[in-house]
């Protein structure tokens, strides 16, 4: 992992100024309970093992999910935090841990299931130590860095013999902050990222400082200036970003966020963002072919239509009756404009079936797709006998 190899090997850790810290998930466990969510069960790997040190190997998988669900607040749970051993203080849903400290978590129930951040998840350089206690399971991170930063969640679990469950509803998480005197943001990989802007859909720009205290702002790079930020259109969270709600195309070009502490101003990573129009939904398309009953000999035309967003393309894709023998038939594809309203245009596809066979009696299928999902419409067309000219 790139990341860890950057970050891992900083070791800030001063020994003698060494805090620690504590949170209490105080939790009512272990009761049965409908809503309880099963984790492959009768598999092996994901029984929780006591007392196992590390997340490394086979052991490690309960300190791995491979699901992530929003937990719901409980009455019953609640946070505290353990300052100077034995002092409790009630914590809200972040606390801050200085960088170079030890975070320890504490979490009641028997046994228990950690989330931690992606990153530490797929390589923790050893710092990482999960240990399950008979009553409540332990997770400690030393040598912190702010690219620790992140939610870190206690699943309590539910087992019968091996089989054990996460108990999503009654899972506990906390954004945990790693303040870094040299990084405001936390660390990235790349020096730049691309990110797409889709019409309508909110796009998160995700500068995450490595403290709540920071000052954000966000920044144009040309024209060098700052985006306002008004709450509505663009909106700021200091366990998120920015995120741009209804992304317009004026809002495309490299933007980078700038963080301020005290006399340190940092510039994060930039984000490219790549304006696409995006349809508002699924293409609705409209089949209909020139006659439902056609005689052999004669030729058949059926024609697909969608109309949707000007710019935003349409794909259209038929099923016919003479496919399975290979029938080569062939379409017309346009796009036209609509006439009045908003800026909307029309896809169409014609189906030409010239002389028509008896093998092309059926159901005639056409699917219109967009980036948003695909909708299919058929007809039936019947394929009669020869109509006779002349009669003796
Ligand atoms: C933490 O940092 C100290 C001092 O740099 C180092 O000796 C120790 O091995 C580190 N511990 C882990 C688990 O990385």
């Amino acid at each position: 992992m790139p990341l860890m190899s950057l970050f891992g090997s900083k070791g800030r850790l001063v020994l003698g100024t060494f805090l620690l810290y504590a949170i209490i998930f105080e939790l009512a466990c272990c009761q049965n309970d409908a809503q309880e969510q099963r984790t492959s069960p009768g598999k092996k790997a994901n029984k929780p093992k006591l007392g196992k040190a590390t997340n490394k190997g086979p052991q490690a998988v309960t300190t791995k999910p491979k699901v992530k669900a929003t937990p719901t607040t409980q009455a019953q749970a609640f946070l505290s935090q353990v300052l100077n051993r034995g002092k409790f203080t009630k914590v809200g849903d972040s606390i801050s841990v200085q960088a170079g400290d030890t975070l320890e978590l504490r979490c009641r129930g028997k046994p228990v299931h950690w989330g931690v951040p992606l990153y530490l998840e797929e390589d923790d350089d050893g710092r990482l130590k999960i240990v399950q206690h008979e009553r409540y399971g332990v997770l400690t991170l030393v040598n912190t860095t702010g690219a620790d930063t992140g939610e870190y969640t206690c699943y309590p679990m539910y087992c019968e013999d091996t089989d054990c469950r996460k108990e999503y509803d009654k899972a506990v998480k906390v954004f945990v902050f790693f303040p870094d005197p040299q990084e405001l943001f936390v660390p990235s990989s790349d020096y730049y990222e691309v990110i797409q802007l889709r019409t309508n859909w909110p796009t998160v720009l995700p500068c995450q400082v490595t403290s709540p205290e920071s000052k954000v702002t966000l920044h144009r790079e040309f024209p060098p200036m700052e985006v306002v930020v008004d709450g509505t259109e663009i909106s700021f969270n200091v366990k998120k970003g920015f995120t741009i709600h209804r992304p317009r195309p004026y809002h495309a070009g490299a933007l980078y966020c700038v963080a301020s502490l005290g006399n340190l101003r940092q510039s994060s990573t930039k984000y490219m963002l790549i304006y696409v129009n995006y349809p508002m939904a699924p293409p609705a398309p409209v089949i209909q072919a020139s006659t439902s009953s056609v005689a052999v000999g004669e030729n058949l035309r059926v024609s697909c239509t969608a109309v949707g967003e000007q710019n935003v393309a349409i794909e259209i894709t038929w099923e016919y009756p003479g496919q399975e023998i290979g029938r080569p038939l062939y379409t017309q594809d346009g796009v036209s404009p609509v006439s009045g309203g908003a800026a909307r245009q029309q896809t169409q596809s014609v189906l030409l079936v010239d002389e028509v066979r008896d093998v092309d009696q059926g159901t005639y299928t056409c699917t219109a797709q967009n980036l948003q999902g695909a909708k299919s419409v058929s007809t039936n067309v019947k394929v009669v006998p020869k109509t006779k000219p002349k009669k003796p």
